[in-house]
């Protein structure tokens, strides 16, 4: 296909990074499909209208529906609260569309399965929002743990931390409502279970706990709401390769903006990567002579690739959107058939497993088997 028609379902943060993404994608991997922006959609005509003259988009609208059968589109990206992620990707692979639909797959296992089976009898392509498995420095711990530079993991810790609704005072907004999901376990959770399932092993079995700092915020109309999930939550894992680990998600921890703490150990060393510092991470290795064995610092370069595509300069750093375009130009590799580091409907079902499966054990107080 050497042309691809993009439709946008909604423009907040996200659906902007999907425009700036369709938008680089071509210029900075110089190959693939040209990218024609022809369909945006919002919740008024007005603000699709204002959002599609800045993003670039030929046509908009407030009609999801009519996006997603247009002629002119080839793949839909949803970009719009969870509880909308199952409705608007089944019904655009119905329509013939492939799709990119931001995490998490969905706010109950019953409409993943559901996603999961539209894609199966699509015979197109849907994957999933997890940019972070897209980061060069994630890849360079996938490639020493392939090379058994820090032998076989026995155990990890991840804590992604952000403190967006550390303020008692932040109003209520659709994360707080039941509608949404489980709270940090489904906003955040899914973030570290798609990098350990990328780089581990699958998680077959957790003990979670969840808790809330605020009962109830203020609502930006006067008065206040009950929160509905869970801001906070901490999870014990079992890997089936043997491996333990834990998992701590906040998104009310002062101080932290986009912590994605990861420490994998192994029999002769360890990594240690941060989401807030992803231009870098740091590699101890158990040999030499013990007075001046040390982490190293190791600074994102061009061989790491792709930042080689967007810069030829070592240590000068990538930001968050340009995770977005490697991730856009996977969905692109995907649809073009060449092998692509996605996640799609069917390991996304995956992580949504794993999710519920901390969401029960919180619940119940009880070890829960991560069904497959
Ligand atoms: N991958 C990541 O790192 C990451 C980061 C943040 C959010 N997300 C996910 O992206 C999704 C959106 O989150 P956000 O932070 O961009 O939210 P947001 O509130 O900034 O944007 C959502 C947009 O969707 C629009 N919308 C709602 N209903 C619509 C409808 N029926 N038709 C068209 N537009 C509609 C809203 O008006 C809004 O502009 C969520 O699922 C969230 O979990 C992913």
């Amino acid at each position: 296909m050497s042309e691809l028609g993009v439709g946008l379902i909604g423009t907040g943060y996200m659906g902007k990074c999907h425009a700036l993404a369709f938008t680089q994608v071509h210029a900075v991997f110089g190959d693939g499909p040209v990218i024609r922006l022809a369909h945006l959609s919002e919740v008024t005509a007005e603000l699709a209208a204002t959002r599609a003259a800045e993003f670039g988009f030929a046509r908009s609208g407030a009609d999801w529906r009519a996006l997603v059968t247009d002629p002119e589109v080839d793949v839909v990206s949803v970009t719009t609260p969870n509880q909308f992620h199952a409705e608007m990707a089944i019904a655009a692979l119905e329509a013939g569309k492939h799709v990119w639909c931001e995490k998490p797959m969905a706010t109950s296992i019953d409409d993943a399965v559901r996603m999961r089976d539209a894609v199966r009898a699509s015979g197109k392509v849907a994957v999933l929002g997890y940019n972070y498995i897209q980061s060069p420095m994630v890849r360079q711990i996938a490639a020493i743990l392939a090379a058994g530079t820090i032998g076989p993991v026995n155990h990890f810790r991840v804590e992604m931390d952000e403190d967006y609704m550390a303020d008692a005072a932040a109003p209520f907004g659709w994360k707080s409502e039941a509608a949404s999901g489980y709270g940090a376990l489904d906003d955040f959770g899914v973030h570290p279970v798609s990098l350990i399932h990328t780089l581990l092993g699958r998680i077959v079995r957790v003990a979670g706990h969840q808790s809330k700092p605020y009962a109830s915020r203020p609502l930006a109309a006067g008065g206040s709401r009950i929160v509905e999930n869970h801001d906070i939550a901490a999870v014990l894992c079992e890997l089936d390769t043997g491996a333990s680990g834990v998992i701590a998600l906040s998104r009310s921890a002062w101080g932290r903006k986009g912590r994605i703490a990861l420490q994998i150990f192994g029999e002769r060393g360890s990594v240690v990567f941060d989401q807030e510092r992803f231009n870098e991470l740091q590699l101890f290795v158990a040999d030499g002579d013990p007075a001046t064995q040390g982490f190293r610092t190791i600074l994102a370069a061009p061989v790491h690739e792709p930042y080689n595509r967007f810069i030829p300069s070592p240590g000068h750093g990538l930001g968050f959107n340009d995770l977005k375009v490697i991730e856009c130009h996977e969905l692109l590799r995907r649809i073009a058939g060449q092998p692509s580091r996605t996640i799609d409907f069917d390991a996304g079902l995956g992580i949504e497993y794993a999710i519920w499966a901390m969401h029960e054990s919180a619940v119940t107080g009880r070890w829960i088997d991560v069904p497959e």
